[in-house]
């Protein structure tokens, strides 16, 4: 095992959560910037292939977040109310910061925005403008409950945007005022540790890979 500094080199993300975060990041930026243009060409297709994608990607990472590497799982990182509270007293601390993983309160957010994703790309399916760009089932649910669902689509897209950018900020103040870099762990794969922390199991990528055909699969084949 390396050592960092007395500290031991602890892997906390594996590979496919890595390339998980960061597909979803470039297409979720994608999917905002495409959603605000003239949804006609390459916004339209731009907005639902991103979107799409965003509903694969979220779908295999609830799989993952079940069957995958003891980090991503969510028995690892969803906590009671109790723990959540406990660790905001603590962030407010001086305490150093030991968590490998999410921490509670990153767990839950982590929770809401696949929620919300999930939600969103799935309310995007059946939306559409009444003109020219509708979701690929639009056309299998009535006009007023195919309305209805455009119209949270569009509000919903507003609110995750304010989501995910208290997440970047987050990210950021963690840097900042309690001087712990959560990017680089989500970039390396790697973080450091007491010598006595266990360092948790990860799962193979061929796994990862497998799940993720089947999963893509499966959404393309039921949407288009
Ligand atoms: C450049 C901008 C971004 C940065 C710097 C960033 C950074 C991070 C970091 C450091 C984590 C790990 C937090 C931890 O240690 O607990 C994380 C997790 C996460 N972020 Fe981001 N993020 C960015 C953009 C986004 C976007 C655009 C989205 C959503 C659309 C997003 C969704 C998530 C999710 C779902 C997780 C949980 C990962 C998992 O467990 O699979 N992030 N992000
Ligand atoms: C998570 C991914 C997605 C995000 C963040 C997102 C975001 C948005 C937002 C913010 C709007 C409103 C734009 C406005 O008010 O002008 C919108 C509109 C729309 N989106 Fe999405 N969307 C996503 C996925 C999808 C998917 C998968 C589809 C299906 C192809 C889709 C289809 C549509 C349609 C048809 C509209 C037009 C509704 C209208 O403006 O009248 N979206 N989207």
């Amino acid at each position: 095992m390396n050592e960092v500094n007395g500290d031991k080199k602890i892997k906390v993300w594996d590979i496919a959560t890595r390339l998980f975060h960061w597909a979803l990041a470039v297409l979720f930026c994608l999917s905002a910037y495409s959603a605000f243009q003239d949804k006609f060409g390459l916004y339209a297709d731009m907005h639902r292939n991103a979107g799409v994608t965003i509903l694969i990607l979220v779908a295999w990472r609830i799989l993952w977040g079940i069957v995958g590497s003891d980090t991503a799982r969510f028995s690892h990182f969803i906590k009671s109310p109790r723990a959540v509270f406990q660790h905001l007293k603590q962030s407010f601390s001086s305490l150093p910061y030991k968590t490998i993983g999410h921490n509670p309160l990153g767990g839950l957010s982590v929770a809401l925005m696949l929620v919300l994703l999930l939600a969103q790309a799935i309310m995007g399916l059946f939306a559409s403008d009444g003109m020219i760009f509708s979701g690929p089932l639009s056309r299998e649910v009535s006009g007023s409950l195919s309305s209805d669902l455009t119209n949270w689509h569009e509000l919903l897209g507003r609110i995750l945007i304010g989501v995910v950018a208290f997440h970047v900020l987050v990210v950021l103040m963690y840097g900042v005022f309690k001087r712990v870099n959560l990017i680089w762990p989500m970039i390396s794969g790697n973080t450091s540790g007491e010598p006595s922390t266990l360092a948790p199991r990860m799962k193979p990528g061929w796994l990862a890979l497998l799940l993720f055909i089947v999963v893509g699969a499966t959404v393309c084949l039921s949407v288009f």
